[in-house]
């Protein structure tokens, strides 16, 4: 998406490249199928996942190839864990095990409150030792930032590092990146794409629609 607005440095968009642009065209269109709409998000899922792990602390690490020569590579530090914000975030917990294999994934459910309309905690189930792990938080849309800002709250109660929170989307707004980057400055936004704003509704515009419900097939 093209837009006038000067990004956080917090905020790391994915490169926009043909393939993505590809991508975000098929899942944004009203017309795709379901089946389309999960294979093409998955995709993204998988590039945001990616790019999520290059935020990662590393040290060098030196091997020995076939060839007899050394290789002067890297080795990962530091433990992970995802965290999804049901039920959209479910969806790309996935993506998230298939770069990481066995990784342990905690749920956070958050929904508006009928009476005061300010998102409100439902349910959480985190792994144990989430204090000593980075934390990849799931969210495909970051609309105006409540549920998200409420999840890193989660997290933070939960003694989990503010600067090792990851938090992944496939499209942001400004709006929401503006409100949560103001709240919690030290984590790190991986995003795929940011629109222009949210419509009265709070749908992101253009976006996709409702993301949980293309993806899950409900209404
Ligand atoms: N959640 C969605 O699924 N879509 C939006 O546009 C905003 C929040």
């Amino acid at each position: 998406m093209s837009h006038s607005y000067t990004l956080p440095s917090q905020v790391q968009l994915l490169p926009a490249t043909p393939q993505l642009k590809g991508l975000m065209t098929i899942i944004r269109a009203k017309d795709t199928t379901r089946s389309d709409f999960i294979f093409y998000a998955d995709r993204i899922i998988r590039l945001l996942v990616e790019e999520g792990l290059n935020h990662l602390p590393c040290i060098g690490k030196n091997v020995e190839t076939p060839t007899g020569a050394t290789y002067n590579g890297i080795d990962f530090e530091g433990r992970i864990c995802g965290v999804s914000i049901m039920r959209a975030g479910e969806a790309m917990e996935q993506g998230l095990r298939e770069c990481c294999r066995s990784v342990r994934i905690g749920k956070i459910l958050i929904q508006r409150d009928e009476e005061t309309h300010q998102p409100k905690l439902f349910y959480a189930k985190l792994p144990k030792d989430i204090d000593s792990r980075y934390v990849l938080l799931l969210d495909p849309m970051l609309a105006t930032g409540g549920s998200a800002m409420q999840a890193v709250q989660v997290l933070l109660d939960n003694n989990v590092r503010e600067d090792r929170i990851i938090f992944l989307n496939l499209i942001a707004s400004p709006e929401g990146i503006e409100n949560f980057v103001a709240k919690y400055p030290k984590v790190k936004i991986v995003a795929g794409e940011v629109d222009n704003n949210l419509d009265s509704n709070k749908y992101i515009v253009p976006g996709v629609g409702d993301f949980g419900c293309r993806y899950f097939g409900t209404d």
